[in-house]
């Protein structure tokens, strides 16, 4: 068991609740009604907002993809957000909600901001879904997948322009039992987002007659040897595997996968996530062939994606990413919100962003549904030599 169960909120925070936040506002001098305008600043003046990403710990490439994507669409717009000249005020998330809910706070409560972007870790995600409904200010998530937060615990201030976690998965279930004769074992970080994800494949894939060989969830941030757990995958007999991993741990568990022998005899599956970005130039060839769910590939034949690709590369001098798709199209929802909601008092604002319809995003237009979060395409990708180096080709669309 790793560091935070499914779903589960530290004690500490679970304690917090409504006294932390009122508390936190005490402090810094916001009570009452005065929250709701305070972060907005004067009307047609600048607007502060919040990046909460991790710059530290092992999700920190996916940070600094998400920074890069959201400067890349102020450059575009003239450093502007609904007309209004935008202030970047950027935290650290850290590993997980330890650092993440406080630097959030400190965001909202001492710096102001009329918004907050950002988080990538789904535990800090569920840790700061009751702050930011308290305090009436709007969260866009630009990353974690928390099935709860499109679920039970939806809240009129968070808003995900990214995915549920269960939902990357669900995708893969029924292509996987087309293409695998046996059974298939499921592995992932002990946190909420590997348990969704898993969860999210295991339920299409039975759904549509599969077997499940074997599963095992290992400490997140903390397993750098998977030998032991390769083991147990090719004691089980599985005939594929799906894994749950992102960051430095998707780098380690698919260079060992090819190192074990696994990747000559056992197919590996996950969420994009396993291959995505730095991620994928790390693994290099160790990653050849591994079939992955996501709403995003570089490879994506569109002349919006194109375009957007050009401009990301000339600039970051690196492929853009799905993250960097997500806190893009981040942006281009604070930008519309922001026109509609000149006041950016938190209520105001958080309305705005349920109206602003339409995304034209590089991954495909998209706009929110009931649930918050984007209606959208997921897609089959293969791992492929392509383009001079190693992409994540499209194979085709999911179901
Ligand atoms: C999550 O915690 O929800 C998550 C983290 C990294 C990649 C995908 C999901």
């Amino acid at each position: 068991m790793g560091a935070l169960s499914a779903n589960s909120r530290p004690p500490r925070l679970r304690r917090a609740g409504i006294g932390l936040v009122a508390v936190a506002l005490a402090l810094a001098g916001c009570g009452g009604s005065s929250l709701d305008q305070s972060g907005g600043g004067e009307s047609g003046g600048p607007v502060k907002i919040g990046l909460l990403v991790p710059l530290s710990g092992v999700y920190a490439p996916l940070g600094e993809d998400m920074r890069a994507g959201f400067q890349l669409y102020l450059d575009q717009h003239g450093g502007k957000l609904g007309g209004r000249q935008a202030e970047v005020v950027t935290a650290d998330e850290g590993e997980g909600p330890q650092t993440g809910v406080p630097a959030a706070q400190k965001l909202v409560t001492q710096d102001q901001v009329a918004a907050v972007v950002g988080v990538v870790n789904s535990a800090t995600a569920l840790g700061l879904r009751d702050f930011f409904d308290e305090s009436k200010r709007p969260l866009v998530v630009a990353n974690a997948g928390a099935n709860e937060l499109a679920g039970a615990r939806r809240s009129d201030y968070l808003w995900r322009t990214s995915f549920t976690n269960g939902d990357v998965g669900e995708a893969l279930g029924p292509a996987v039992k087309d293409d695998v004769d046996g059974e298939v074992y499921l592995i992932a970080a002990d946190y909420a987002a590997g348990k969704e994800s898993t969860g999210g494949f295991r339920k299409s894939f039975e759904a549509a007659g599969g077997k499940i060989a074997g599963s095992e969830f290992t400490p997140f941030g903390k397993t750098q040897d998977f030998q032991p757990y390769l083991s147990a995958i090719r004691d089980s007999g599985a005939d594929a595997v799906y894994a749950f991993y992102a960051g430095a741990e998707a780098v380690n568990f698919v260079k060992q996968y090819k190192e074990f022998g696994l990747a000559d005899e056992v197919q590996l599956y996950g969420p994009g996530f396993l291959t995505e970005g730095g991620v994928l130039a790390a693994q290099g060839q160790a990653a050849l062939g591994v079939q992955t769910s996501l709403h995003y590939s570089t490879e994506l034949d569109s002349p919006r994606n194109k375009e957007f690709s050009a401009a990301y590369t000339a600039k970051v001098k690196k492929p853009p990413t799905v993250y960097s798709v997500q806190a893009y199209d981040s942006a281009a929802v604070l930008d519309k919100a922001l026109a509609a909601a000149p006041g950016a008092s938190g209520p105001e604002l958080a309305k705005a962003i349920g109206g602003v319809g339409a995304i034209d995003s590089p991954r495909g237009s998209w706009s929110f549904g009931a649930d918050h979060d984007p209606e959208q395409t997921y897609y089959l990708r293969e791992v492929r030599s392509g383009g001079g180096g190693i992409v994540n080709g499209v194979v085709r669309e999911l179901d």
